[in-house]
């Protein structure tokens, strides 16, 4: 069939863009980490210690931080040869061909939407939570979704419309502000661990495994050390990111690898540190709240670090939202300049050298379901979304090494094909812990996008166009 055949050839085919190139590789993890840690390590950390994994929570990250590094080095591979914008979308297109990027590409486009729009949720409560402490209540009925007895979440809208004009002004701006957050994130996160450090309590290990490594409860809902892997799993979203970066980097074949690998490694020990510290300072029992790290300083009698770790989390969630609203742009950017959805999108504005129409659109978009809908479920969404993509991209550096054996790889992953198909197996396993819920609505999901591409995208792509002349 002809869709089978309309494949990227080599990383020449990507012409300039008009996008600038002004990102560093140390730009490139501080995008990475701005994108990593946030709402996994502060919020789901908790509940996931608290309901799945116990004190093992900390095997979950373990366990989630592998199946990552699989993927990153296949992500690092492909980022350094295969190249574009669109990152495991333009993956696939050289490797599988057409029909299957566009899968990945709606794909990712739920991950990164849906993820910018639940994130801001999460950063409305805290957000809501230091303006009763400095004495300023906002009414109930502007801060919850109709579901919720509310009219609409107006600070969820109003931060993902912020960040859209941060976006709209330049990205090197965008970078500069995310360092600044990123910096605050961390500060605040070396506050808990020294404070942390010195009230250990050795007993709040005991149980270590309360829920063993995988059952399911009364309710059939999966629990054990696996299913806490597989939602804190979130924690990980976002090193992905910085391969939407390659067309605004300097020297994306070198920057790249280092930008991603980097990232991941460092936030990996992050949160094997904070989650082991966190179930040793307080019984787990205690973290099924909204704020476990802040609540935990709190029940340590710490209420200073407490109202400070607030303020790195609202910093922390800013720069999720700001890099995957980002990374989110470009892969509809990247789907629009090949064709497969409309032209408006990949239209660069010559001024500020962003595509100032897809920031828009995206930002109102995401802004509406952030402030009308309570996401809380939809997170496993995301999770769903991101590792099949992580599947696909091991995949295609398999296929790639057997298709195209002399493409120029400056990053290759070692052992291949041994850790790719680790990646696979890893990333599947956790799928498949994943609740059935999740994957209905998935399935859903490319439905939908099945019938767009069909409908659609197929008529107007251009190197079916190319292909066929
Ligand atoms: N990894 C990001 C977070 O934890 C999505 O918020």
């Amino acid at each position: 069939m002809q869709i089978f055949r309309i494949k990227r050839s080599k990383p020449d085919d990507f012409e300039e863009s008009g996008l600038r190139r002004c990102l560093s590789a140390v730009d490139l993890t501080l995008l990475g980490i701005g994108a990593i840690i946030g709402t996994g390590i502060f919020v789901l950390t908790g509940i996931a210690a608290a309901t799945l994994s116990g004190p093992a929570v900390v095997v979950s990250f373990i366990f989630a931080g592998l199946a990552c590094a699989f993927a990153a080095l296949s992500y690092a591979e492909l980022a350094s040869s295969v190249g574009g914008c669109g990152s495991a979308y333009g993956y696939s297109y050289a490797a599988f061909g057409e029909l299957a990027a566009w899968i990945i590409g709606w794909d990712l486009i739920l991950e990164y939407g849906i993820s910018v729009a639940a994130v801001a949720n999460g950063w409305s409560g805290y957000f809501n939570n230091a303006l009763e402490g400095i004495g300023i209540s906002l009414p109930f009925h502007l801060t919850h979704a109709p579901s919720v007895g509310g009219y609409i979440n107006l600070p969820a809208t109003g931060i993902i419309l912020l960040l859209m004009v941060l976006l709209i002004i330049g990205v090197k701006e965008s970078a500069r502000l995310n360092t600044v957050m990123v910096s605050v994130k961390l500060v605040t996160i070396s506050i808990f661990v020294a404070l942390a450090f010195l009230n250990i309590h050795p007993e709040n290990w005991t149980p270590f495994m309360p829920f063993g490594w995988f059952s399911h409860d009364l309710s059939g809902k999966p629990i054990g050390v696996l299913a806490g892997s597989s939602i804190v799993f979130f924690a990980y979203v976002g090193f992905d990111a910085v391969s939407t970066a390659a067309e605004e980097a300097h020297n994306p074949k070198r920057d790249l690898p280092i930008g991603i690998i980097a990232s991941l490694g460092f936030c990996t020990l992050i949160y094997i540190l904070v989650s082991g510290l966190l179930t040793a300072v307080v019984p787990y029992t205690e973290l099924n709240v909204s704020s476990p790290v802040a609540h935990a300083l709190k029940l340590l009698g710490l209420n200073w670090a407490s109202a400070l770790v607030a303020t790195g989390v609202i910093a922390g969630l800013t720069t999720v939202m700001l890099v995957l609203y980002y990374g989110l742009t470009r892969i509809i950017f990247a789907m629009s300049r090949d064709g497969l959805l409309t032209s408006t999108f990949s239209v660069v504005n010559r001024k500020t050298h962003t595509p100032v129409r897809v920031i828009v659109i995206c930002g109102l978009v995401m802004a509406l379901v952030a402030g009308l809908i309570p996401l809380g479920e939809l997170a496993e969404l995301v999770n769903i979304g991101t590792l099949f993509a992580f599947v696909l991209v091991c995949l295609g550096v398999i296929v790639l090494r057997y298709t195209d054996p002399d493409m120029h790889r400056p990053f290759k992953t070692a052992a291949n094909p041994l850790f790719p198909v680790l990646g696979i197996l890893s990333c599947s396993a956790l799928m498949a812990f994943l609740p059935v819920m999740t994957w209905y609505r998935f399935i859903i999901w490319l439905l939908i996008g099945l019938a767009v591409y069909f409908t659609y995208s197929i008529r107007h792509s251009k190197l079916a166009a190319t292909t066929a002349e």
